[in-house]
């Protein structure tokens, strides 16, 4: 079993990691104080398949009560967390209560934003179950729910008191969610570790194969990359959190633009950090041969290498490259070598036009 300390003074928690950590939550949730009854939010998927297994592990120590919403990226609503927080104040009473999120990342952000404002706050435990949640959305504090007018566009700050990533959740997912968590891993690698670069070159089919020694060294590393991003800047105030927007910026827009149906987020993250590193080797940051290898990884792992079925209009103007917002300053992250990057003000809107072209014709 690994365990990373996130440091944050008083709000520091562990990230453990292993096989069958789960087997070791009771004991530990114990020690930390965490109430005796424990509102796990999950959706109908994980509670049917999961469900039971956790009322097997920490039902003999903890009262859960579940409460299970639909399995979608809609759950992450308004209307959604209001109607938990409703259910959540009826059963919990005068009762002291702590919230556990047991899913994905969409269940990580709205059980952490409806723990970190029912009653201004109560204990959260978070339980990621997909690679995705497990080496990012689950650690770091960031919570969320979309509105109609953008995704993520509500939230707070609001770290939990652990996070368990057992790594037995990770063999159930498809190869997509794998691919979906991978594109992530990419992006560390990318921004931070080389090796950790030379790592998934080597070892990508590993980790499709579900190969439970490479999913450890894959969660570890990356998550102990989060950890040490968000303990230098926990609020994305001093420039260091930044970075994790590395491919995010036209990955946002490639999302957007393509109604978040035509592309999921790996998908448009492998597209728009290709991009990013083409500003880059354009910018003279990165040489060329470095750019190839992000793109090949890219491409061996099965993320796309050009956008199809979106309009180029469509990108730029989500990038807020159309008329309207031309002059604009902007902002990117960029790659100065493999495991190495910066964040650059002002890139020439021709250049930035050139890299999404780029992602059209291929
Ligand atoms: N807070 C953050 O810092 C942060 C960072 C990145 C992404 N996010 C958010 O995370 C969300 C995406 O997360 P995601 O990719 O985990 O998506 P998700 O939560 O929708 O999970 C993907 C699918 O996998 C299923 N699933 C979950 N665990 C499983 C398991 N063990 N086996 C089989 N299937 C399983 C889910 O039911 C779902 O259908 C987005 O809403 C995004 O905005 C947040
Ligand atoms: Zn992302």
């Amino acid at each position: 079993m690994k365990k990373i300390k996130l440091d944050l003074g008083k709000r520091s928690y562990d990230i453990i990691i292993g096989k069958d950590a789960l087997r070791l939550l009771p004991e530990y949730l114990k020690r930390l104080g965490i109430p005796r009854d424990i509102f796990v939010i999950t959706n109908t998927y994980i509670y049917n398949r999961y469900g039971a297994i956790l009322k097997r592990e920490l039902g003999k120590s903890f009262a859960l009560k579940f409460y299970a919403t639909i399995d979608s990226e809609k759950a992450k609503s308004i209307a959604s967390a209001v109607k938990i927080i409703d259910f959540l104040a009826g059963y919990a009473g005068q009762k002291k209560i702590a919230v556990c999120a047991f899913g994905g990342g969409v269940i990580g952000d709205l059980a952490g934003f409806i723990a970190s404002i029912y009653k201004r706050g109560v204990p959260l435990v978070e339980i990621p179950t997909t690679l995705l949640a497990q080496i990012d959305s689950g650690i770091g504090g960031k919570t969320a729910i979309d509105l109609s007018q953008a995704k993520n566009l509500v939230g707070t700050f609001y770290q939990p008191k652990a996070v368990l990533c057992d790594l037995n959740f990770l063999l159930g997912l498809d190869k997509k969610q794998l691919r979906s968590g991978l594109a992530e891993a990419v992006k560390y690698a990318a921004i931070r570790d080389k090796g950790l670069f030379e790592f998934l070159e080597d070892n990508y089919q590993a980790v499709f194969s579900r190969d439970i020694s490479a999913l450890n060294h894959l969660v570890y590393t990356c998550a102990n990359i989060k950890a040490k991003i968000v303990q230098a800047d926990e609020k994305e105030e001093k420039g260091i959190r930044t970075i994790l927007n590395f491919g995010h910026t036209i990955g946002h827009a490639i999302e957007a633009a393509g109604s978040y149906t035509r592309y999921g987020h790996g998908e448009a993250i492998a597209l728009g950090m290709l991009s990013a590193a083409r500003i880059s080797e354009h910018l003279g940051l990165l040489d060329s041969q470095a750019c190839q290898r992000v793109s090949h990884l890219l491409a061996k792992i099965g993320l796309p290498q050009e956008v199809t079925g979106i309009k180029e209009s469509g990108v730029l103007k989500a990038c807020k490259l159309d008329k309207k917002f031309s002059g604009k300053r902007n902002r990117f992250v960029l790659l100065k070598g493999i495991g190495s990057s910066v964040v650059y003000e002002d890139v020439p809107e021709g250049i930035i036009r050139k890299s999404v072209s780029e992602l059209f014709i291929n």
